[in-house]
């Protein structure tokens, strides 16, 4: 049977960058609280020109210059992060990205969880026609009321994905485990720009899913605990990783053991919770570490509040050091710019979600930017050319 899994995996975050020991001081916190106790340093903070379209298409554009558009029928675009109730945040980087009109476009939506749906959609559709390539965007922004407990989990990234037969990153087993719970642990209305969230019932919510869809997995064929190398874990702050992996553990009567799971922490530290990126810039971190995972199982334990969690499992594929993009995601941390916390909370107050017409002052140096709203419509344009 062939391979099908995925090809490339490009990571782009924010403008800004801001860093928790800054939060810690303005809140009378220990610093340690946010570095050890949530396990966070820092987190991405878009500037006023960027959003979920402005990133997707920046982490989809070097794929994009890599593989071209040839094989590239369908656009699935994840997001809980959604610029517009009607259109698709994709349609936007189907623009940007200038692909032919003969794709598919279309955002899927289920908390963090809706990038695993994409890649899973993407799976059956090139297992239909394995000559068709699927692009898979996973973007979001994570905000919370500001001087909330949640306020240090906020972050910001996508990560773009290229989904085809013979893979070369990693071949993804057939066998996966779903787990879907009716819960009101986090939401976001549709008249607000911050998340609601119960942030200890999140918690169990988590993990109650992490061990029902790991349950499902075994009973459809999923690899034993044992024979996982690497587990990718959604990550709203690492620690909650770590928390996980010791209660999957304990439930497979096995011990936790740091390697299988710290070098996906790498990138998501730094960028705060993406919701439906985390899981994927995890995986970046990974695949992007000094260990060769060639041949190596990875497993993948997606979760998204309210609450839907998925377990899959994938193979490194040989030669795949050749094509991930390190430096590229290094660079796009190392080059945010460090605000002000004042600054940053009155970025965090001007968010309103009103489609008021407006011109957005250039401040963003990725390839895209909005623009503006005209007529209720937004406008977004390209930086390269400027
Ligand atoms: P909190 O009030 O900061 O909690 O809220 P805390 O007071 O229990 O402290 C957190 C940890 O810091 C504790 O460690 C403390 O001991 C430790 P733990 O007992 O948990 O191991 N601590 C210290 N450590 C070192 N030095 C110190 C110190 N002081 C305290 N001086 C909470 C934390 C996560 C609840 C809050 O930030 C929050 O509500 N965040 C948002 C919700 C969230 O991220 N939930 C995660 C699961 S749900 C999920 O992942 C889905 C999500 O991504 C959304 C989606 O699906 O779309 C959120």
């Amino acid at each position: 049977m062939t391979a099908l899994g995925i090809h490339d995996l490009s990571v782009a975050t924010t403008h800004h960058v801001l860093e928790l020991d800054d939060l810690a001081a303005r809140n009378g916190v220990d610093p340690q609280k946010y570095r050890m106790g949530l396990g966070q340093a820092q987190m991405s903070v878009p500037a006023p020109d960027e959003d979920v379209v402005t990133m997707g298409a920046a982490a989809a554009l070097p794929i994009i210059e890599r593989h071209g558009t040839d094989r590239i029928r369908t656009l699935l675009f994840a997001t809980e992060t959604g610029v517009d109730n009607s259109k698709a945040a994709g349609v936007f980087v189907h623009s940007l990205l200038g692909l032919p009109a003969a794709v598919r476009t279309v955002e899927l939506k289920q908390a963090c969880y809706s990038g695993t749906a994409a890649l899973q959609t993407a799976l059956g559709i090139v297992a239909r026609n394995p000559s068709e390539q699927v692009l898979v965007i996973t973007a979001d922004i994570a905000r919370y009321e500001l001087d909330s407990a949640a306020e240090p989990t906020q972050g910001a990234a996508a990560v773009a994905m290229l989904v085809s037969a013979d893979p070369a990153l990693l071949a993804l087993e057939t066998a996966s485990g779903v787990h879907t719970a009716d819960i009101d642990d986090f939401w976001r209305p549709l008249d607000s720009t911050t998340a609601v969230v119960d942030g200890a019932l999140s918690t169990r919510a988590y993990m109650d899913a992490v061990l029902g869809a790991w349950d499902d997995y075994r009973a459809h064929g999923g690899a034993e605990f044992a024979d996982i190398d690497h587990f990718v874990y959604h990550q709203p702050f690492t620690k909650m990783a770590r928390k996980a992996h010791a209660r999957l553990a304990q439930h497979n009567g096995a011990e936790s053991v740091p390697e299988a799971f710290e070098s996906t922490f790498t990138y998501n530290i730094q960028l705060g919770n993406s919701y439906t990126a985390s899981m994927y810039a995890g995986l970046a971190a990974l695949l992007d570490s000094d260990d060769d995972l060639t041949g190596k199982r990875i497993g993948l334990l997606s979760y998204g509040s309210g609450s839907v969690g998925e377990v899959l499992s994938g193979i490194v594929q040989p030669g795949y050091r050749e094509h991930v993009r390190a430096e590229q995601t290094r660079a796009a941390l190392e080059n945010r710019q460090r605000i002000a916390l004042e600054d940053y909370r009155a970025l965090h107050a001007a968010v309103d979600g009103s489609s008021t017409d407006q011109e957005f002052p250039q401040v963003t140096a990725a390839p895209f930017r909005l623009a503006g709203i005209r007529g209720h419509a937004r406008h977004y344009e390209s930086t390269r050319s400027a």
